[in-house]
């Protein structure tokens, strides 16, 4: 059955589409709109090693993107605008692609997705909520910051990489020019400025969450 578009949704009809979103996040395999940057790429047979490495890099970028799943769709339940709502909600698609992409890397390196993930998506469906009641200007601040912050640590993963995982490399480079483009397009909000204390906070959960995930 097809919803009519100027159907106004009640509470109870987000927490349900949200519910079924985590669910479908946390337990059904992902699949991308968009072709894996890594699929026309060839890399030579990796060493154990090298393997080992690739795998717990994949596995925090995943958790990263179950966190941003998480992170949208709490920011989209209690953001006022529903452009903004909307920004969200074509944003946690893209992200989505992310999320295929690297379950797909896992799945090639013989590795498995991290068991803290449902704790991680509670988490940051709490915070995202909570940044979404601030206000839409400080929710798009908040956004646009933990962007910048995923191009930060993707693009030092993108160091930490065994070199000879070229398809693993180009996916997490596409994931951080996406993200980029994610911080800027919050930024066109009108966006307040963080204060430090809050980017550090943010900077600690996540090390948190890369921390655990490399591991678990
Ligand atoms: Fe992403
Ligand atoms: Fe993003």
């Amino acid at each position: 059955m097809r919803i009519s578009m100027n159907r106004r949704y009640s509470l109870s009809d987000h927490l349900i589409g949200h519910a079924d979103n985590m669910l479908r996040t946390l337990f059904a395999p992902s699949s991308a709109s968009r072709p894996s940057p890594a699929a026309d790429i060839n890399n030579r047979a990796l060493e154990a090693w090298e393997k080992d490495e690739a795998r717990r890099l994949m596995r925090v970028n995943h958790t990263g993107e179950v966190c941003a799943q998480a992170l949208y769709q709490g920011q989209s339940l209690t953001a006022r605008s529903p452009e903004l709502r909307e920004k969200f909600r074509e944003a946690a698609e893209e992200e989505n692609d992310h999320l295929a992409w690297c379950e797909d890397r896992i799945e090639d390196l013989d590795g498995q997705t991290s068991r803290l993930n449902p704790i991680f998506y509670i988490g940051s469906y709490a915070i995202g909520a909570f940044a979404g009641l601030l206000g839409d200007r400080a929710s798009a601040a908040f956004l646009a910051e933990t962007e910048y912050q995923v191009v930060d640590h993707l693009n030092r993963h993108l160091h930490r990489l065994p070199t000879a995982d070229r398809k693993s490399y180009s996916v997490v480079k596409k994931m951080s020019e996406d993200e980029l483009k994610h911080a800027k397009s919050a930024e066109q909000v009108g966006t307040l400025q963080l204060s430090e204390p809050a980017k550090g906070a943010m900077r600690l959960m996540s090390r948190i969450m890369t921390g655990t995930s490399y591991w678990v």
